[in-house]
Order: C-alpha cells, then structure tokens, then sequence
C-alpha cells in the first residue's frame, strides 16, 4: 500500500476523531473538544496519511472512509526545545506496513527543524504495541505516572534523544 502525507485540512478532522476511536479504548481515546483542541495548540502540528489507493469517493480495501485518511500523527514543539507526541493514529488494517515509522519521521524531522533537540509521549503502559514501536524507534521510558488514563491506567513517559545519531530508515 502506498500513502501520501499532507498537512491536516480542517475537514479531515472527522476522519482523524473516528480513527482515533477505532485506534483507542473509552478512557484513553480523545473526546471530539480534547482532539480540536491539541491539534489547534501553539506549536503543534498534525499530518494526515492518505492511501493511494483513494479513488474519488470511492476507496479501495484499506483506503479508510471516503477521505483515504488512513492515520496521522500530532506533536507539538515547545519553546524549551522539547518536542511532544500527542498522539500517532493508524487504523489497524493499515498497521506493520511502516506507515506509523514513516509519520513518526516525518514529526521527528520538524521537530529537529524547530530547534527541539529531545521528544517525550505518554503510552499505556499495558499498550504493547505502542511500546514495541516506540522501543524500535530508540525512545526509552524515564517515569511512570500512576492513573494518568481517565480509565485510571497507567501511563510510560518516554524520551528520545533527537540528535543521537540518526537510525537507519
Ligand atoms: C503503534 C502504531 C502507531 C504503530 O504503527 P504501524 O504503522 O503499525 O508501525 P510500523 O509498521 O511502522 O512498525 C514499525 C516497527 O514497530 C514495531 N511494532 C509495531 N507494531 C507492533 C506490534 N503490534 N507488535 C510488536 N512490534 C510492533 C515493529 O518493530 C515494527 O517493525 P516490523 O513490522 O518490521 O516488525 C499502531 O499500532 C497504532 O496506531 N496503534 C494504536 C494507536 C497507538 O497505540 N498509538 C501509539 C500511542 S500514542
């Protein structure tokens, strides 16, 4: 499957709420107001991955609903120089074709950009996935926040380094 990335358009955002209730259980998906609200914040940034296999409004397996909107990935950069990942969605038919790799270097590369020389995010700790993806991706956990979750799990901090030396893509 083949994805083109693009800046988040206001009518997307639809496409990207439903993906992140698909992606998250209740507790720890966003509400509608808490998702508008990180994807406007100061600094933040959002892309969207789009399937090639979108054909007008009528995709193709895999291609999502009729935006072709497959997942998308929110950060934020601080005044700090610490970069922040609010969230990387991708619906799970889409998933272990390195699309959440390429989104996550994508982000990573405007944070450098914007003079952030770290990245921290918050998972579930129950969140296997998540944590296999993120350990693939040099990030390490430095704290654990008990209840973080509304649904009163516990949540991971991890770091990564942005100017280590870069992984091989
Ligand atoms: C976590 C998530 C973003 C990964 O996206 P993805 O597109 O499937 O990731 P990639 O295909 O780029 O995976 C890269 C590597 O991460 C690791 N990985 C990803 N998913 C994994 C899984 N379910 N089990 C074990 N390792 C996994 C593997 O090392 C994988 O490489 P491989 O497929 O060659 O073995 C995706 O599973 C997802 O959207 N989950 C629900 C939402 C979520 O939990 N987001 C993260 C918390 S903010």
């Amino acid at each position: 499957m083949e994805y083109s990335l693009r800046d988040f358009r206001a009518e997307d955002f639809e496409a990207l709420w439903s993906i992140d209730q698909r992606c998250f259980v209740p507790g720890i998906a966003y509400s509608r107001r808490e998702l508008a609200a990180y994807i406007r914040r100061r600094g933040s940034f959002t892309v969207v991955a789009r399937s090639a296999a979108v054909n007008g409004n009528q995709p193709g397996r895999g291609a999502g609903d009729a935006s072709g909107i497959v997942g998308f990935i929110v950060a934020e950069a601080s005044r700090r120089g610490v970069g922040h990942i609010i969230s990387v969605d991708i619906l799970p038919e889409n998933r272990r074709s390195g699309l959440g790799s390429t989104l996550l270097a994508t982000a990573e590369d405007r944070l450098r950009a914007a003079d952030c020389h770290a990245v921290t995010l918050e998972t579930a700790v129950d969140n296997t996935s998540a944590l296999a993806f993120y350990k693939r991706h040099q990030y390490s956990v430095t704290k654990i926040i008990p209840r973080y979750y509304l649904n009163g799990v516990d949540a991971f901090v991890l770091e990564k380094d942005l100017l280590a030396q870069p992984e091989r893509r």
